[in-house]
């Protein structure tokens, strides 16, 4: 029987995220996502039963408040996914401040929910937790050093948690390279990035679904972080 409980999504008000809760949604599977700006996307979501939780992960109270509020508002959880994500200027002057913030919403979130959230995930017979990373890591990257840091940090957590939590809990990582531009990405931008992978294409958000569902249904992958790049460690 499969759990009947949530599916916890967090950052998923925009973009990725939020096309992964519709189509959990679309699978009759309950859904509870964090947020930090109000969308239109979470009306529609709140209109389709999904439970959606403010949570500002940039500093350790703030996630803190986040995990007290998830667990006023369900006693189990069917997975994690760890979305939220921060892409940000590593400017002259300001660079401790956003690699703090990056390591924050990219390790310390996932770290500290996976540890006090283990008790609702085991209220199912079997769950997940998925830390959606980057592609980037696999080779480092000169221009930003502390979100690459931020997220290789959370494929560690990814093997860490994978073995502290088996068999009850499988513990994976997805890798995507390119899934969707930016609307503010220019012509230049947008061609050098898709020549980048073997297969050449914006992917949209749905090969993260499809990833996602390949994880929940296998039995047997744990302490993996798959690779959802078109091809570019081939090119
Ligand atoms: N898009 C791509 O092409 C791509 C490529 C490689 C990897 N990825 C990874 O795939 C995932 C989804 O990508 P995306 O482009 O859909 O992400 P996104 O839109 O940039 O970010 C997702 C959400 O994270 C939330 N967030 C940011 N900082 C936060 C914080 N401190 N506390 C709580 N929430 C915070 C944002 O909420 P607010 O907007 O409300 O602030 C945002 O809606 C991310 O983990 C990203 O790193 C994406």
């Amino acid at each position: 029987m499969p759990c009947p409980a949530p599916i916890l999504i967090t950052g998923a008000s925009q973009r990725v995220g939020l096309h992964c809760a519709r189509r959990l949604l679309d699978d009759g599977q309950p859904v509870i996502v964090s947020y930090r700006s109000e969308r239109d996307s979470l009306t529609e979501l709140r209109k389709r039963g999904a439970i959606t939780l403010f949570g500002d992960f940039d500093t350790e109270a703030g996630i803190l408040t986040f995990i007290d509020t998830l667990k006023k508002h369900t006693g189990a959880l069917r997975a994690i996914v760890h979305n939220a994500s921060s892409w940000q200027a590593e400017t002259p002057g300001e660079e401790a401040q956003a690699f703090a913030r990056m390591v924050n919403v990219h390790m310390l979130a996932p770290y500290l929910i996976n540890l006090h959230c283990a008790d609702l995930l085991h209220a199912c017979e079997t769950a997940d937790i998925v830390h959606i990373s980057d592609d980037v890591t696999r080779k480092g990257s000169s221009k930003h050093i502390a979100y690459c840091a931020s997220k290789a940090g959370l494929d560690s957590l990814t093997l860490s948690f994978a073995a502290k939590y088996a068999p009850r809990i499988k513990v994976n990582g997805i890798a995507p390279a390119l899934l969707m531009f930016n609307e503010h990405d220019d012509a230049a931008y947008r061609a050098k990035t898709l020549a980048k992978s073997a297969m050449g294409i914006e992917p949209g958000p749905e090969v993260v679904y499809q990833s996602l569902r390949y994880l929940f249904d296998n039995p047997y992958v744990t302490g993996t972080t798959l690779t959802v790049n078109g091809g570019r460690h081939v090119k």
